[in-house]
């Protein structure tokens, strides 16, 4: 969450440096601030990995990935040979304490060369069994207790379940400080989810109307049309609950559902996210079967392709109870949002790449017009799209022009995409940018991620206690199970799916 500031000199060490993460996304987003003008003016990023490479090779494997995804297509190359001079790579095994002078030596190499003292930032793109090991050798190091230059970037998962989420928390304590600690939801990152903030506390219209006496309930949708995409090993170990609704889902449904907060300080921002999840209201485990859906795909047909079934996946156990989709209805309850409903969903291989937010206002009090009038009628929504559409969407009552007086639903947008396009910076560069600046406000505290950990602790045990008996339940291509639609029909609505991205 930048002012105007461009950070202070700044050496990165990316382990899992010639991994999918810093090749998809890490590089092309350090590359993008620096065409943006906002890397420091000293810096220097060393991707740590075991694979051999020299620098000319991996500066080439970096801009295969830049050239493949990268929001700037083909404009990229101009800048790419001196952006370049700052890349090198380690090889190294992370596992291998006597091979971590490299990076005290680099560090040194640097601040002898530059005359000041960087920043250095750990990166760790790695599976997650290999954070515990990494981090507890870069604590060795010494660099590691200076609290307000060093710090360390930990990917999502943030843990397996609240007692290793719990554990990680207490082990990365022992070496880094809090304010040290930089856990990264992607999501957060986000341009769309970021505006949440702006819409909510920047204008004087929505705030008196966000709550339970005008809304009826909210809903977030996070489907994906994509399937496993070669992660079947990492999928089995995870499953839509946790891979997307303990962090990303309950992460917006804080920004949706906080408090307004006194200022932009990060702490303050993060306590009014804790006191969301700590107001969710915890189901019981025989609950379960009312506010949470599981499904699983089968084999069939997505947009023309013939595709297998989860259970058929590479890496995937043929009798997997796995869930690739999850629903669930959750309460918060504080005085705000008292009896208001929010249902989540989110699912691989379904019918559209959408996420988006609505908030579903209740019916207006009195309707004065004659019968014919009010027959298309519908209550107030506001939908914010976060992708692959962005914008935001206020549903009112209009007269369809005649001469009688009919009233029809219409929308009016904000579209996002419009004025932001290929400018609008990817989540990764927002966030990479914040950890060069210190600025935490975006990443996840310690107690937010157990406090997420706990809203969806009993659904995770009841699932596992309980085999699912009708896996596969869904096909590819469509909205997920039935059982899905059942659990929002129950209270008399139904699930809202936007038009598809043009
Ligand atoms: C990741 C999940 O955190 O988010 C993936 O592990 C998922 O399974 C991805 O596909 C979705 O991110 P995005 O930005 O494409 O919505």
């Amino acid at each position: 969450m930048q002012t105007n500031k461009r950070p202070p000199a700044s050496v990165l060490f990316i382990f899992g440096g010639s991994g999918d993460l810093n090749y998809r996304k890490l590089t092309p987003a350090l590359y993008n601030l620096f065409l943006d003008n906002w890397m420091p003016d000293q810096f220097a990023i060393a991707g740590i990995g075991r694979s051999p490479y020299t620098n000319e090779a991996y500066h080439e494997h970096l801009l295969d990935g830049v050239t493949k995804f990268s929001r700037r297509k083909g404009k990229q190359n101009g800048h790419w040979t001196e952006f370049a001079q700052h890349v090198s790579y380690l090889q190294m095994d992370g596992d291998d304490a006597a091979a971590y002078h490299k990076i005290t030596d680099l560090v040194k190499q640097k601040e002898e060369e530059w005359g000041v003292h960087p920043n250095v930032i750990f990166y760790l793109a790695v599976a997650p069994q290999l954070v515990p090991s990494i981090a507890q050798k870069l604590g060795a190091l010494k660099i590691c207790s200076d609290k307000s230059t060093t710090r360390i970037v930990v990917e999502k998962p943030f843990g397996h379940d609240l007692e290793s989420a719990h554990k990680l928390n207490i082990l990365l304590s022992e070496m880094f400080a809090e304010e040290q600690i930089f856990r990264i939801d992607h999501y957060l990152g986000k341009e769309t989810v970021q505006n949440i903030l702006a819409l909510r506390f920047a204008n004087e219209i929505f705030e008196p109307i966000w709550n339970r006496n005008y809304i009826d309930h909210i809903q977030i949708t996070a489907a994906e049309s994509v399937g496993l995409e070669g992660r079947g090993g990492y999928f089995e170990n995870a499953g839509a609950l946790r891979d997307m609704v303990q962090n990303h889902i309950l992460q917006i449904l804080c920004m949706i559902a906080m408090e307004p907060p006194v200022s932009f300080d990060a702490n303050e921002i993060r306590n009014k996210k804790v006191d969301v999840l700590n107001a969710i209201r915890r189901i019981t485990k025989d609950q379960v079967h009312d506010f949470a859906v599981r499904g699983q795909y089968s084999g069939g047909w997505k947009k023309g392709e013939k595709v297998v079934g989860y259970r058929q996946e590479q890496g995937v156990d043929p009798q997997s109870a796995i869930d690739t989709f999850a629903a669930a209805k959750f309460y918060i309850d504080n005085w705000r949002w008292q009896g208001v409903p929010f249902y989540v969903r989110t699912g691989k291989y379904l019918n559209q790449k959408a996420t988006h937010i609505t908030l579903q206002f209740k019916p207006a009090p009195h309707y004065a017009f004659p019968k014919e009038a009010a027959e298309t009628w519908r209550s107030n929504r506001l939908t914010i799209s976060i992708q692959p559409n962005m914008d935001i969407s206020i549903r009112f009552q209009a007269k369809r022009p005649g001469q009688t007086m009919t009233l029809d639903p219409v929308d009016m947008t904000f579209d996002y995409d419009a004025v932001a396009g290929e400018h609008a910076p990817e989540a990764y560069e927002t966030l990479l940018l914040d950890v060069m600046e210190g600025d935490a406000t975006l990443f996840m505290r310690n107690d937010q991620v157990d406090a997420a950990w706990k809203v969806i602790m009993p659904i995770l045990e009841t699932w596992e206690a309980r085999s699912p008996q009708d896996f596969p339940n869904y096909a590819p291509d469509s909205w997920g199970p039935d059982e899905a639609d059942a659990l929002i029909a129950r209270d008399g609505h139904t699930w809202i799916n936007l038009p598809p991205a043009p």
